[in-house]
């Protein structure tokens, strides 16, 4: 079969691999029809993901129809056209159990990516996404072996609603909605978003969802926040030309800030040349351009949101203004599992349109450039959808 493989950085090639056979009697195979390249995708293309091998398949936003079936698999059968999470979970253990489905136990053979990690299990294995997750093969892909199958896929039933419709229940959408979730919106909020790509689209979208009455996004593509201004109704700041969009956020909102902000970024934010140049030399695990400007736009009492993916140390981090401000903080991967049902009921009765951010739909062996016109926000690119071909 034909898949995309990693082999260094800014090299990704779709070349013919073997194909996926059954391991575990849960398993499933499915024919991909439609799968998407995240952000989360960039920051392995930029080589800042260790543990990738030569020839590793990405891809973990993906969907189609199960072709083949393991002798445990009760959930799904041949035939069923599924959504597949990111986080491949066992549906059991502690942290399943809590619905926390990708903090699981079990299914992670790598070591994740806690540095003070004791004697703790690592989090959920992912698709795709280097061996520190588990060196699961991705989705980007004719075909792929999904484990855990009578957990994770969701089946379309409704024959009415198109791939682009359903592709982000995979990741973005139910991250986009946690971010929300964590970030405490309700009726009347106000909220900042930090990142106007694919993840601070979808917060967007739910925060409207959800009742935010004010949303702020900070991003430096005019054309991004143009879409989302006129998508979402949000007052778009770009921050190439404000001095310190936290304070124009603080000013707009009575001088004390907004009740929440959802940092959709994360540990590649522009912003602070010092933190991108040691962060690149491994002296700092994440640029802190983004958490700082969230911490500081969110008012006394409120809630910061982490979807965006944040790596080991940030030095600047300031934990006594967290502290002084009386601030919550949740963020990591998505529990996606969790909210894929109550999600796709909102996209079936017209609530969500998750497809409006889709700009190139490419067939999967023109992968390679998608990965490009994604990266070099080419064409004026908010996210690829590789279909089957
Ligand atoms: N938590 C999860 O489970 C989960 C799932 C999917 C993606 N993610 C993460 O979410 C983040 C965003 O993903 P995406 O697909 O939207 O990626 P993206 O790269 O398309 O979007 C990031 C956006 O942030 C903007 N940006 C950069 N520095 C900024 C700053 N200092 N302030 C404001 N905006 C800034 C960029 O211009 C870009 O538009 C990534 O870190 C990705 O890995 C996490
Ligand atoms: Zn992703
Ligand atoms: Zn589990």
């Amino acid at each position: 079969m034909k898949a995309l493989t990693y082999h260094g950085s800014k090299d990704v090639r779709v070349e013919s691999v073997a194909d996926p056979k059954i391991i575990d009697a849960d398993d499933i195979i499915l024919r991909v029809t439609a799968t998407a390249i995240c952000g989360s995708d960039l920051h392995i293309y930029r080589g800042k993901i260790p543990m990738m091998e030569h020839g590793d398949i990405l891809g973990h936003e993906f969907m189609g129809i199960v072709e083949e079936v393991g002798p445990a698999v009760l959930r799904v059968k041949k035939g069923d056209r599924v959504v597949i999470p990111f986080t491949i979970s066992c549906g059991q253990c502690f942290y399943c159990n809590l619905k926390l489905f990708a903090a699981c136990e079990t299914t992670n053979t790598g070591r994740g990516a806690i540095v003070n990690k004791k004697d703790t299990k690592a989090g959920a294995a992912l698709f795709g996404y280097s061996h520190l997750y588990g060196g699961i093969p991705g989705g980007q892909a004719e075909f792929v072996r999904v484990p855990k199958a009578n957990v994770g896929p969701l089946v379309i039933a409704d024959s009415g609603l198109a791939d682009a419709q359903v592709l982000f229940l995979s990741d973005i959408l139910p991250t986009g909605y946690m971010a929300a979730v964590n970030a405490a919106i309700g009726k009347g909020s106000s909220v900042a978003i930090f990142g106007a790509g694919p993840v601070g689209l979808m917060a967007a979208a739910s925060a409207r969802l959800l009742g935010a009455e004010r949303i702020f996004m900070v991003d430096h593509h005019q054309y991004r926040l143009d879409f989302a201004q006129q998508t979402y109704g949000v007052e778009p700041i770009n921050f190439d030309k404000v001095d310190d969009p936290a304070n124009v956020i603080i000013d707009r909102m009575a001088g004390r800030g907004v009740d929440s902000s959802i940092d959709a970024v994360g540990f590649e934010a522009k912003g602070s040349t010092l933190e991108s140049a040691l962060t690149a030399v491994k002296l700092e695990g994440s640029s802190g351009a983004s958490v700082r400007q969230a911490i500081a736009a969110t008012r006394r009492g409120g809630a910061v949101s982490l979807p965006g993916v944040y790596a080991g140390w940030v030095h600047g981090f300031l934990l006594g203004d967290v502290f002084e401000k009386g601030l919550s903080i949740k963020g990591g991967q998505t529990h996606a599992q969790n909210y894929m049902p109550q999600l796709l009921e909102h996209i079936a009765k017209g609530e969500l349109h998750p497809e409006a951010i889709i700009t190139h739909t490419l067939p999967l062996s023109e992968a390679a450039r998608g990965y490009e016109i994604f990266e070099k926000k080419e064409e004026d690119c908010r996210k690829v959808v590789l279909t089957a071909g």
